[in-house]
């Protein structure tokens, strides 16, 4: 009875504890996919879950990608996933495109998800801009896609950044329509994970905006690939305010500035927003902008330095991703074809 309570308070209780998460392979890692994504997928590895992460590819081609450039990015991608300490062995790493079941799982979503959930997506607006005409089909049905991504591996908990949280209620709309359609409890309505003190890293040059891999200046980033001169010169160029850093989170209220840089300093040093403020509170940017230098290169370098290291061996590269599709096909194939049989699609079952 109290087993069956708890799985009505979480309907995820009832499946393995287990995480999936995707980064799109369309450009260099920043210090926002880094705080906000796989610092996190690394803190998760190795506990109570089973870890799946993910260079999801076919997400990436929804917008034009050269193909030799994704090519790099993809196997760079997933340097930086070891780099910064997922293990291939404890974890599941590879290429969404050599696991078609996703894109199979995706297809049966698209005749669950609504054009008008679809049409609310703030992503979608984003990048499709002005000309929504002329954006792809792939780029409006992409949230379909990454339920599918989650959902074909029953995963339960998505570790991702804030922007995210929008495709993953549709994640959980999806499932729970399918389930209610079919009459079924076969997907778990699943736990988006958006923790820690850099969920939304912004911009260095305009704090209203999310650091991001597409914006034009590359000044408004940190990119995991960056020496130790170009993130003190980024850091040093900041934007921020005239006033003195507060001892208290009410302070940084309306100075979205020196929040992010605060957050980022917060997010590096492993401590909470309270505690980075208990320390640096009343310093002044000229005395707080070289000590978050020192830290991030003292954090960063490490990491860039092994991925050039690990780019030299590109063979190796690939046979990690390979490995980690096989692995993955072993849990995504049976549901699927458990999907297929509850859809009523003659053969699954063979
Ligand atoms: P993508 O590739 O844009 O970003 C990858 C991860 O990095 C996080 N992130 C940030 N976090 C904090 N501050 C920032 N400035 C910042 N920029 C990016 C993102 O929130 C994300 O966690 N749709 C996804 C990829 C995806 C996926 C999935 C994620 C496809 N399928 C299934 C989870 C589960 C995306 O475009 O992420």
């Amino acid at each position: 009875m109290a087993e069956a309570a708890q799985n009505t308070a979480d309907p995820a209780a009832a499946f393995t504890p287990r995480v999936f998460s995707g980064i799109q392979p369309s450009g260099g890692l920043t210090l926002g996919n880094y705080l906000g994504a796989i610092k996190r997928f690394v803190e998760m590895q190795g506990g109570a879950y089973e870890t799946i992460y993910c260079m999801v590819d076919l997400h990436a081609i929804t917008v034009w990608q050269d193909p030799a450039t994704l090519a790099r990015n993809t196997r760079e991608l997933c340097a930086g996933f070891i780099a910064s300490g997922i293990d291939p062995e404890q974890s599941i790493l590879f290429n969404q495109s050599q696991v078609p079941e996703h894109a199979q799982l995706a297809w049966i979503f698209n005749t669950i998800a609504r054009m008008g959930w679809l049409n609310r997506m703030t992503q979608f607006k984003d990048k499709a801009g002005k000309n929504r005409e002329n954006a792809s089909v792939g780029l409006f049905a992409y949230p379909a896609l990454m339920a599918a991504d989650i959902l074909v591996y029953h995963a339960t908990h998505v570790p991702v950044g804030e922007d995210q949280k929008q495709h993953l209620e549709l994640t959980r709309d999806i499932a729970a329509k399918f389930n209610h359609d079919y009459g079924v409890d076969f997907f778990p309505i699943t736990e988006p994970v958006i923790e820690g003190a850099a969920t939304r890293v912004m911009s260095l040059r305009d704090g209203s905006k999310k650091m991001s891999k597409s914006d034009p200046s590359d000044m408004s980033r940190i990119n995991m690939t960056d020496d130790a001169d170009a993130i003190a010169q980024k850091i040093r160029k900041a934007r921020t305010d005239p006033e003195a850093l507060p001892s208290e989170i009410a302070g940084l209220e309306g100075r979205a500035e020196a929040r992010n840089l605060v957050n980022i300093y917060a997010a590096l040093s492993d401590q909470d927003v309270e505690q980075a403020l208990r320390e640096v509170g009343g310093k002044q940017f000229s005395e707080f902008k070289p000590l978050l230098a020192e830290l991030a290169v003292a954090k960063l370098a490490p990491i860039s330095g092994e991925m050039a290291r690990l780019m030299e061996d590109t063979a190796e590269i690939d046979r990690i991703l390979k490995r980690g599709a096989e692995r993955a096909r072993s849990i995504a194939a049976p549901i699927l074809k458990d999907t297929y049989e509850i859809v009523g699609l003659v053969g699954a079952g063979s």
